[in-house]
């Protein structure tokens, strides 16, 4: 039994050493581990997720019950996404950044292996560490990067080519790291809370993931997933689309799909601000379709609490009479996050009381 299972394993292994731009390369079709679907609801409604712009959250700071600050709640509490604009970051900027993704993505094998990463690690060019047994495979390549805390950077993993590439990530990621800050205050102020509480809670070496998505065309796109379905194990994620319709959230047992706006910055609560907000924001289960013609970029930064951090949920959201309190602090909530997230599953359950 334990040698069929091993076997599987390196099976799988053997499978994502060979990348999903290799087989459409090569006119493969996809290995039996890749096709997971039999649903049929790939035509899906657009969700209406709510837009709200930052210069306006930044003005609204002195008045705690503010429109926009309302709007930014009701969107958290509901859907718990929403699209940023007015963070005023330039097109040039963001274009930038989907143009040095799609020019790694579209180098020889070879030159993106020099960035590959072990089966089993996170950082680097690959896929995801070995699901477990019986799990699907994403029709999916991917490269990861730590960008802070900016010591934790592993230049090894930073692509050369295109030469460009780490001059304009590096740009970019301070952009977003400083407009975190007035996304982590507004949250707190329309929770009524003190501005900096999450803030606080999340520590000074808090932790920012960049990963760079390529979704390739597939011609069974209706058997295959971009990427499974899923919660982010973050603090909240911050992805960056294209023009290119993929993306769908879980709403009522509904998949939504979420529009393509290359413009916006879509923000995704993830675990941890569910816990953190004592389940009043909601960590929204969403997943990525595969298309039949067109490929696809995104670049996600997954923004988390400082490493061995412990976060709980903010004292202003608990009530003996109507908000019990529902989870208990936790610390390094990532590694019982990827555990289950092999498996398939959603980990907020473990922090539950
Ligand atoms: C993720 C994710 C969405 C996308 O990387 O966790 O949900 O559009 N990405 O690629
Ligand atoms: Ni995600």
């Amino acid at each position: 039994m334990a040698d069929v299972l091993s076997e599987e394993i390196s099976l799988a292994g053997n499978l994502l050493a060979k990348r999903v731009q290799d087989l459409v390369v090569q006119g493969e079709e996809p290995p039996k581990p890749y096709l997971c679907r039999e649903d049929n609801d790939s035509i899906s409604a657009l969700a209406p997720i709510p837009t709200i712009d930052v210069g306006l959250l930044t003005e609204a700071s002195s008045v705690a019950n503010s429109d926009e600050l309302q709007d930014l709640k009701s969107a958290l509490c509901k859907w718990g996404c929403f699209q940023v604009v007015g963070h005023g970051m330039p097109s040039s900027l963001l274009d930038g950044m989907r143009k040095v993704t799609r020019e790694f993505f579209e180098q020889p094998m070879e030159e993106k292996r020099r960035y590959a990463k072990g089966v089993n690690e996170y950082e680097g060019y690959g896929a995801d560490p070995v699901p477990e047994e019986g799990q699907p495979l994403d029709w999916q390549d991917r490269l990861a990067l730590t960008v802070y805390p900016e010591d934790n950077r592993n230049l090894r993993f930073w692509p050369e080519n295109p030469s460009s590439f780490r001059e304009v990530v590096d740009e970019y990621s301070s952009k977003l790291k400083a407009m975190t800050k007035l996304l982590s205050k507004a949250m707190a102020k329309c929770l009524d809370l003190e501005e900096n509480s999450f803030i606080n809670q999340f520590g000074e070496k808090e932790e920012f993931v960049m990963r760079f998505n390529y979704y390739s065309p597939c011609q069974m796109s209706d058997r295959v997933m971009g990427l499974k379905a899923h919660s982010d194990g973050t603090s909240y994620s911050l992805i960056l689309q294209d023009q290119v319709q993929g993306l769908q959230i879980l709403m009522d047992g509904t998949w939504l799909t979420v529009p393509a706006d290359p413009e916006a910055i879509l923000v995704l609560i993830g675990d941890q601000m569910e816990i953190m907000t004592n389940g009043t924001f909601k960590s929204p289960v969403h997943r990525v379709v595969s298309n039949s013609d067109k490929d696809r970029i995104s670049i996600a930064m997954f923004y988390s609490p400082e490493t061995g951090k412990e976060i709980h949920p903010e004292d202003g959201l608990i009530s003996e009479e109507n908000k019990p309190i529902l989870y208990k602090p936790v610390k390094n909530y990532g590694e019982v996050y990827w555990v289950y997230y092999n498996k398939g599953q959603r980990s907020i359950h473990t922090a539950q009381v």
